[in-house]
């Protein structure tokens, strides 16, 4: 076992922000002294600490063997975790049965569902949510799904996206969500890397006053996977969503796709006479659950795999703690459930605590800007939890129609995705929170499955734009160059020296990129690929990546990705992509792009380019400056110095040495007719 250590020392710090008195009362988690106390328990004895969270939940059989067995270091054989081995459990079970047999919740609201127009909603209780589940679980075997099977989930943010996800948890198959707003190519290559024989999507539906024609999308990436592998999906299940809505008939009628009979079902064709009673698949604690991709360094992205108890036991506990969950609370996380925010803290985190929650299919700017502040106060929101891309795009609206609205109800709000910059949290913390509420800056990442440095907002105090400290169960490091690791004040590479229940246990179908990514570079640690200080109370603050990656308002996104969409255009000869700060976004891309001998370089292309981009991989990834490099600074052996690049595109006059480069006549010509910083 690691050696404790306690995460700073108390902070004294004149410009903390103190937990809120009235908060700390019945917080669970009420004071520093309590989080230290705790934490001690979590790193010193996990087994225990983690028996008595398991305790909650139910168990068929019990685990066989060690509790927590794990490898970090690849030097010693394969890098593995494992929690509760041996253990059968069933996870939908134990956030839906659990609720309505045992702790009597079945007509407690599980979620408030806001379409994306303010005059679609409707409220869904626990015993609805688990007749919903069950048929649908029902409708899945009788498709020949088993344990096992990957399926993939390209819905919006309606209900059917939770029972879809819940119903293959119910049968033991892996769920494999991809964010609706990802283009047919995204699709295509996350429904062959993980080969799932079945789909579910809708037939369209509205963000803002905008009609995505999703089926259309779903059968466009379904033809790829034909012409790329011959791979043919058994079963292709369509929601009626916008078909569903009366006013819209004639709307959808015009975009209708053609139907493939061999494939094509409806949803509510297969549900109609559909059973409400389904025993769950009992599964191992260490079966997958599903699997989510996220951008990889290389370009492909990775199916990152979670794993059934520690998932749920780590998601449920993070919830409970971090937005200090009581029972009559109403929380809202904004995000979508195709990221990895809404699998843990709108699925799964919030069901297991028996919580209710909204779901929101819209946008926070339509019908109006002040749509998320009208929500809250219509549900009374007591616990919001947003990014900090949607605050700075608030913010530009001033605090006038945050004021419109009683947003009394709030006692706690969160961030997460990126780094929050101070001024973004003090108007959330000042306009939205009234200086009543703690603004929690949750850092954790689609591999870690839940928040891993966190406040609690009855126990931390806090200083604007920290992630303050590490949850329970986590230990984190700060590393040099070496693999030396500091202590006390310091900066450098943010890793974790042991497994906590929720991460990652492998990229789906290639191990070895597991191990390469996350374990290589310091046997013995996890490594996050951010950057972090610790400063001299013992706060951690992120600073951003260190790797290729960029993070466009809160997704991450590689550069290799964006460059390869670029270069598969027939004129361009080579590109490199970099990140330029940007006001809403955080990060947004700018792109050189070198064209091929005799291709001339003009505002058409560059259009072209950006459309060509948002096709491939989707609108978030859509470049906002793509610049002519007759030539890219490059290093005697070839390669590309990006740092210059970065420099350049944030109009920096400083290029600092230039020794290195085969060329550095290419960097005067870059910077001449570089795109004026203007935000
Ligand atoms: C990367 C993970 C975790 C859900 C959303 C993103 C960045 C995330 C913070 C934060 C600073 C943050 C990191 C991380 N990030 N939260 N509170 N402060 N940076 O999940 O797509 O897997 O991205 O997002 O760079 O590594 P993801």
């Amino acid at each position: 076992m690691s050696r404790m250590v306690i995460p700073g020392t108390t902070p004294t710090d004149e410009k903390l922000f103190n937990p809120p008195e009235e908060l700390q009362k019945d917080a669970h988690i009420p004071d520093f002294e309590s989080y230290l106390r705790l934490y001690k328990k979590s790193i010193e004895e996990p087994e225990e600490f983690w028996k008595e969270v398991a305790e909650d939940f139910f168990w068929k059989s019990p685990p066989k063997g060690e509790f927590l067995k794990y490898n970090f270091d690849v030097t010693k054989g394969n890098v593995n975790v494992k929690f509760m081995a041996g253990a059968k459990t069933n996870i939908c079970y134990n956030i839906l049965d659990r609720n309505v047999n045992e702790k009597n919740r079945g007509e407690k609201v599980a979620y408030y569902w806001e379409g994306n127009s303010p005059s679609h909603s409707c409220s869904i209780t626990y015993n609805q949510l688990l007749k919903q589940v069950c048929k649908f679980a029902n409708v899945l075997k009788n498709m020949g799904v088993k344990k096992g099977d990957r399926v993939a989930i390209y819905l919006p943010m309606i209900p059917e996206l939770v029972y879809s996800m819940l119903a293959c948890a119910r049968v033991g198959a892996v769920h494999s969500t991809v964010f609706a707003g990802f283009s047919s190519e995204s699709l295509c290559e996350r429904i062959l890397d993980s080969q799932c024989s079945f789909l579910i999507t809708a037939d369209g539906v509205y963000r803002g006053d905008k009609l995505i024609n999703l089926k259309q999308i779903s059968d466009e990436a379904l033809e790829k996977c034909i012409e790329k592998e011959n791979f043919v999906i058994k079963n292709c299940i369509i929601v009626r969503h916008i078909g569903e809505q009366k006013n819209n008939a004639n709307v959808y009628n015009s975009f209708q796709t053609p139907w493939n009979a061999d494939t094509n079902v409806w949803w509510d064709d297969v549900m109609k006479n559909s059973s409400e009673e389904c025993e769950p698949e009992w599964v191992d604690a260490e079966d997958p659950l599903f699997i989510l991709y996220t951008s990889g360094s290389t370009g492909k992205p990775k199916g990152v795999l979670h794993t059934v108890a520690g998932y749920l036991l780590y998601t449920a506990l993070t919830f409970k703690y971090v937005f200090d969950y009581h029972p009559d609370d109403v929380y809202w996380c904004t995000a979508d459930i195709g990221w990895i925010t809404g699998h843990s803290y709108i699925t799964y985190g919030p069901l297991a605590n028996g919580a209710t929650s909204v779901l929101f299919e819209g946008v926070p700017v339509y019908p109006h800007v002040g749509r998320f502040w009208e929500i809250i106060e219509k549900y009374s929101v007591s616990k919001f939890y947003t990014a900090p891309t949607a605050i700075r795009l608030l913010m530009k609206y001033g605090q006038e129609p945050v004021k419109k609205f009683n947003l009394g109800s709030l006692k706690i709000l969160g961030t997460v995705g990126e780094p929050i910059n101070p001024e973004a949290w003090l108007w959330y913390y000042n306009v939205v929170g009234e200086k009543r509420c703690p603004v929690l800056d949750t850092f954790w990442q689609t591999e870690t499955g839940g928040h891993v440095i966190t406040p609690l907002p009855a126990a931390t105090p806090l200083k604007p734009g920290s992630a303050t400290f590490p949850f329970f169960g986590v230990l984190p490091s700060i590393l040099n160059e070496h693999g030396e690791e500091l202590e006390g004040e310091a900066e450098g590479y943010l890793v974790f020296k042991q497994p906590w229940p929720a991460i990652m246990r492998t990229v789906y179908g290639n191990h070895e990129r597991f191990e390469n990514t996350y374990f290589k570079k310091f046997p013995g640690y996890y490594v996050t690929g951010d950057g972090c200080r610790r400063d001299k109370d013992g706060y951690y603050w992120i600073t951003g990546r260190i790797d290729d990656m960029l993070n466009v308002s809160g997704h991450l996104l590689s550069t290799a990705e964006v460059e390869s969409a670029l270069t598969e255009h027939p004129v361009v000869a080579e590109a490199a992509v970099v990140s330029r700060p940007h006001a809403v976004k955080g990060e947004c891309l700018y792109c050189f792009v070198t064209l091929k001998n005799g291709r001339e370089f003009s505002h058409s292309l560059a259009e072209e380019l950006k459309k060509q981009v948002r096709e491939k991989i989707g609108p978030i990834a859509t470049p906002d400056f793509i610049q002519n490099a007759p030539a890219l600074p490059k290093t005697r052996s070839g390669k590309i110095m990006r740092r210059v690049l970065r420099q350049i595109a944030r109009s920096e006059k400083d290029l600092g040495d230039l020794s290195t480069l085969a060329d550095p006549k290419v960097v005067e010509v870059l910077f001449s007719q570089r795109w004026e910083a203007t935000a």
